[in-house]
């Protein structure tokens, strides 16, 4: 039985996942939770070295399809077992900077793999984890890419086409109207108070819930 409630944010990129990742901590904290922060793929040291192999560009071998989705599950089993599980089971909050949700937007969508592999895959890595609420923050593709683009170099994912990130986003609203209970979306393509009053009004519904 879990104590700690699990929180994940998704989007595209360049949605805004990092400035509200540290909102959404602040908020709960002003609540008195004790919540830890993380992320996907990585969030132990193995897992982060996954990550690196994962968003590496340029190299000579290609990554295949299945070799990525099999890492992105290799690095969340190492993130659940390691980090996730155990705060949970200790009454902490896990607040995580994407989870599964981004394998079906991104290796579903954007990649166009068989979802019932994913969700045989999430089934036997996750057993009965799933997140408590998921925030999607949601924007026009152009506008996230954009905004990616200003960061500097863009990574193996971030160098796909447009056409990969309408798969993404198609994918992840999809999946928003299949769960309305748990994905919340959120309209990332306003000013950012707005933004993160729309996200505070998520929390606190959680914690009337609680
Ligand atoms: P980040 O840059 O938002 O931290 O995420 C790293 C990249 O990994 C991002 O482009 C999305 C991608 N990703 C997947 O393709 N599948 C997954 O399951 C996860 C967690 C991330």
């Amino acid at each position: 039985m879990n104590e700690g409630k699990f929180i994940t944010l998704e989007g595209g990129e360049g949605v805004g996942k990092s400035t509200n990742m540290l909102f959404i901590k602040e908020q709960l904290e002003k609540e008195g939770i004790k919540v830890i922060t993380t992320r996907e793929p990585g969030g132990t040291g193995f897992a982060e070295k996954i990550r690196a192999l994962l968003l590496e560009k340029n190299r000579e071998e290609k990554v295949t399809e299945k070799a990525e989705l099999l890492l992105m599950f290799a690095a969340r089993a190492q993130h659940i077992d390691f980090i996730i599980q155990p705060a949970l089971t200790k009454g902490l909050w896990v607040l995580c900077d994407r989870f599964t949700d981004a394998t079906y937007a991104y290796q579903g969508g954007g990649r166009s793999m068989d979802m019932k592999m994913i969700a045989w895959l999430e089934d036997k890595v996750q057993g009965s984890l799933r997140p408590d609420l998921t925030l999607l923050l949601d924007a026009p593709i152009d506008v996230g890419i954009d905004r990616a683009s200003q960061r500097g170099k863009l990574d193996r994912f971030e160098s796909e086409k447009s056409s990969f990130f309408e798969k993404v986003r198609e994918v992840y609203l999809q999946r928003a109207k299949l769960y309305p209970q748990v994905i919340k979306v959120i309209n990332a393509d306003q000013d950012l108070d707005k933004v993160q009053g729309e996200i505070r009004i998520q929390l606190q519904k959680l914690l009337v819930i609680e």
